[in-house]
């Protein structure tokens, strides 16, 4: 049986350039920010903290991949600051997060229980004797802050005062308002610096696009009106990079399919619908969702509805109305929905929740 074959695909020079978690060589359209966020994490080659960073922006703004590529380059110039990435939607609580950076300094934990406290001493205690500065990326911070677990923030971004000047933290969250949700002795130590992504506009997706065709694509095979017809898509979507990305794969794979050398206009209109279901922030989250977050998900897939009858439809899962808000409110900051108060009448008000456009 033969199981290697030679790609003899007429379309893809490398596929992997096209994937979401692909980190691509130059991050066009970002040269700024990345500079910016080079000049921030300098003082840590001269064994000093870095500013705490708050960056906000909406999705597919490059959030994520820039503060990989930046925290990629810092290791590369420098063995004093150890950067930890961490997803909040997969650690979301501060207790799961601080075992997290222990885990990644290999420090041993007993496996009774251990509480914070003891963690926070013995990371840093690491960090002090072994002369090393801890950067550590909160991306997606906003399940944290819908799990009301933030003592982390608190800890890490008083790096001054109670890491002896051993850690900084950059956090990430596509609320441009967070901000005003934290509580003041965070609020404080945390916003040492803050930046915000603004959306990309056609012209700097097609840009983005280019470059990574070049790298996905052979050069015959790619079709600058294909390009441009995704960038212009995209950019109503939001200004969405990873739209953009995911329309442009899907444009090569229909290209494929259709036996074409070259991506075609044609290509892309087929693509659009099927990438519009992937991309949006509730596919990518929705098997982290518990089961009643589910469900109010699928309801909302329908369209709006009032909280009181959302709250009807639950019904079965006889939830309190205290656990109904608590799950609303969890939603909400995370993102996933919003609400907006409306009139009903004769006098009232309600809530009307929807999914996050
Ligand atoms: N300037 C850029 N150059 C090249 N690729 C980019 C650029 N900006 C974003 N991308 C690509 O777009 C996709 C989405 O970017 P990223 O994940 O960094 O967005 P984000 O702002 O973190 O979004 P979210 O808020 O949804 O997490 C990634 O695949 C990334 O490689
Ligand atoms: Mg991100």
């Amino acid at each position: 049986m033969k199981l290697f074959y030679e790609s003899n695909s007429k379309i893809f020079k490398n596929e992997n350039a096209l994937s979401l978690e692909y980190l691509p060589p130059e991050m066009p359209e970002r040269e700024g920010q990345l500079k910016e966020l080079a000049s921030l994490l300098n003082p840590i080659s001269k064994n000093r903290r870095a500013r705490n960073i708050l960056i906000t922006g909406s999705t597919g703004t490059g959030k994520t991949s820039c503060t990989k590529y930046i925290l990629n380059q810092l290791m590369d110039f420098t063995q004093i600051g150890i950067p930890i990435y961490i997803n909040c939607w997969q650690f979301s609580t501060s207790h799961a997060v601080l075992s997290e950076i222990a885990e990644r300094l290999s420090l041993p934990l007993p496996r009774r229980g251990i509480s914070f406290d003891e963690i926070f001493n013995r990371v840093k205690e690491y960090l002090i004797k072994n002369n090393k500065i801890l950067v550590v990326v909160l991306d997606e911070v906003d399940r944290l802050i819908a799990n009301s677990s933030t003592e982390i923030l608190y800890y890490l971004s008083r790096g001054d005062e109670l890491m002896n000047g051993r850690s900084s933290v950059i956090v990430i969250s596509n609320d441009n308002d967070l901000a005003s949700k934290l509580d003041d002795r965070i609020r404080s130590s945390l916003l040492e610096y803050r930046m915000k992504f603004e959306k990309y506009t056609a012209f700097q997706l097609k840009r983005i696009l280019n470059e990574r065709a070049k790298l996905a694509f052979f050069t015959s095979a790619i079709g600058e009106e294909a390009i441009a017809l995704c960038a212009a898509n995209a950019s109503k979507q939001n200004g969405d990079a990873r739209v953009a990305i995911s329309l442009l794969y899907q444009t090569g794979l229909n290209a494929e399919r259709d036996n074409s050398s070259r991506l075609m206009i044609k290509h892309v209109k087929m693509a659009i619908e099927e990438v519009k279901k992937e991309t949006d922030i509730i596919s990518r989250h929705f098997d982290s969702l518990s089961d009643i977050e589910k469900r109010i998900i699928n309801i909302l897939l329908n369209g709006p509805v009032t909280s009181g009858e959302l709250y009807s439809r639950l019904s079965d899962t006889k939830l309190s109305d205290r656990m109904f808000q608590f799950y609303i409110n969890k939603l909400e900051e995370s993102q996933l929905i919003s609400s907006e108060e409306v009139k009903v009448r004769p006098k009232g008000r309600t809530k009307l929740l929807s999914l996050k456009k």
